[in-house]
């Protein structure tokens, strides 16, 4: 306990000169060309011993801003330890120079260490965020605080693995070898059809383990700009997985359990992935009931969903339309590999105001609990009064 005290109180000081900074966003452009020229490990390590723990520090100074009944839960705690560590550890590169072959290889094992450590950090937080509204119940100004908070972390996350893997993929011995022409994470040639389809049957037989029926998928494809290709973008196959593999799990469920029954089958899940002339889209729609508008927004809260799942990537706009039966939800992608920059969370002023200003008189009107007595008023009576 003492060890950790004192490097708590030698490590505030870092943290401190390091959050001054603000996180250098990237363009997949960016990542690819550095990729494909001759990647220079040296060049990777000098810049990411700088970003890493600037983005690190950023998350870490906002992680404190939370109430403070939430960074007591256990699960919040052990979270902060994760991220003072790799924080502490990466320090020590500060000074190691980078003609050192030695700290070179040293560097890359840490990432892969870090990255390991990580892993469990969404699980985590949202236990946490389970443990405290279990132990203190929903306020919806807390509630506010913990979803500004939780976009940020988790995109700052999203953002740190990406560094890492890029250099680790790049210089490590992990290389993919289905996948020769990735740069790293990145497919330059994304079939996005493909992607679609592989979330799909990842997530059918997960259905049908569930219900021993899943309903089929309908894809379709508009190239607006070259109407005979198939649609390719610059992208991360996995991160358009996840986000493909979440909303056909959520169709899939919704379609069987209203049309279980259903003597005609189950309607098939449809998908269209569509180029325009500067966006690219994917829209994933079911006959599975639909939301209501009302529940609409929740669907959004970490504090409602059932299971936290991360963050939005940066760069998807989903909007969920809904239709008396079905449902859509459009994943808007960044055409354009140089206009595709990450978008990272600052820690400043702006962020800092967040969590200070106490919630104030809603500008827009309520409607009144009680309702409004409608009945016309009795002229005699008023008279009489
Ligand atoms: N395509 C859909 N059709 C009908 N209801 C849906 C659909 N997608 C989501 N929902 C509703 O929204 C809720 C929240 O979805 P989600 O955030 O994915 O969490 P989870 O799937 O873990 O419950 C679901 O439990 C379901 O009630
Ligand atoms: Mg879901």
């Amino acid at each position: 306990m003492r060890i950790f005290v004192s490097l708590l109180k030698s490590t505030n000081p870092k943290i401190e000169f390091y959050s001054r900074f603000s996180p250098s966003p990237l363009s997949i452009k960016q990542f690819l060309d550095f990729g494909r020229d001759n990647a220079c490990e040296k060049t990777s390590y000098m810049f990411l011993r700088k970003e890493l723990p600037v983005r690190l520090a950023n998350t870490m100074r906002e992680t404190n801003l939370l109430p403070d009944p939430l960074l007591g839960m256990p699960s919040v705690r052990l979270v902060q330890k994760w991220y003072m560590q790799s924080f502490v550890e990466l320090l020590e590169y500060e000074n190691r120079k980078p003609e050192d072959p030695q700290a070179l290889n040293d560097f890359l094992d840490l990432l892969i260490e870090i990255r390991n450590r990580h892993n469990d950090v969404v699980p985590t937080m949202a236990a946490g965020v389970i443990e405290y509204k279990e132990k203190f119940g929903f306020d919806p100004f807390i509630s506010s605080n913990i979803q500004y908070f939780l976009d940020r972390f988790y995109t700052n996350r999203i953002s740190f693995r990406m560094l890492i893997n890029q250099h680790t993929l790049l210089f490590g011995n992990d290389t993919n070898p289905a996948h020769p022409k990735h740069i790293g994470s990145i497919d330059p040639t994304c079939s996005v059809a493909e992607v679609v389809t592989d979330a799909y049957d990842t997530a059918r037989m997960l259905c049908e383990k569930y219900y021993l029926a899943a309903p089929k998928l309908k894809i379709e494809e508009f190239n607006m700009k070259a109407p005979d290709k198939p649609i390719q973008a610059v992208y991360v196959p996995s991160h358009l997985f996840h986000m493909l593999f979440e909303l056909f799990k959520n169709s899939m469920r919704a379609t069987v359990e209203l049309h279980e029954d259903n003597e005609e089958g189950l309607p098939p899940v449809k998908a269209k992935v569509t180029l325009g002339k500067e966006d690219l889209s994917v829209k994933i729609s079911d006959r599975g009931g639909g939301v209501p508008l009302r529940k609409i927004d929740r669907l959004f809260n970490y504090m409602y969903s059932t299971a936290p799942t991360p963050s939005l990537q940066p760069g998807t706009v989903p909007l969920i339309i809904n239709h008396e039966f079905s449902s859509s939800c459009v994943s808007f992608l960044q055409a354009l590999s140089s206009e595709s920059f990450e978008r990272l969370p600052v820690f400043n002023k702006s962020a800092l105001r967040h969590y200070k200003t106490s919630p104030e008189a809603d500008d827009w009107s309520n409607p009144s609990r009680e309702p409004r007595d409608a009945t016309p008023s009795d002229p005699k009576k008023k008279e009489s009064s």
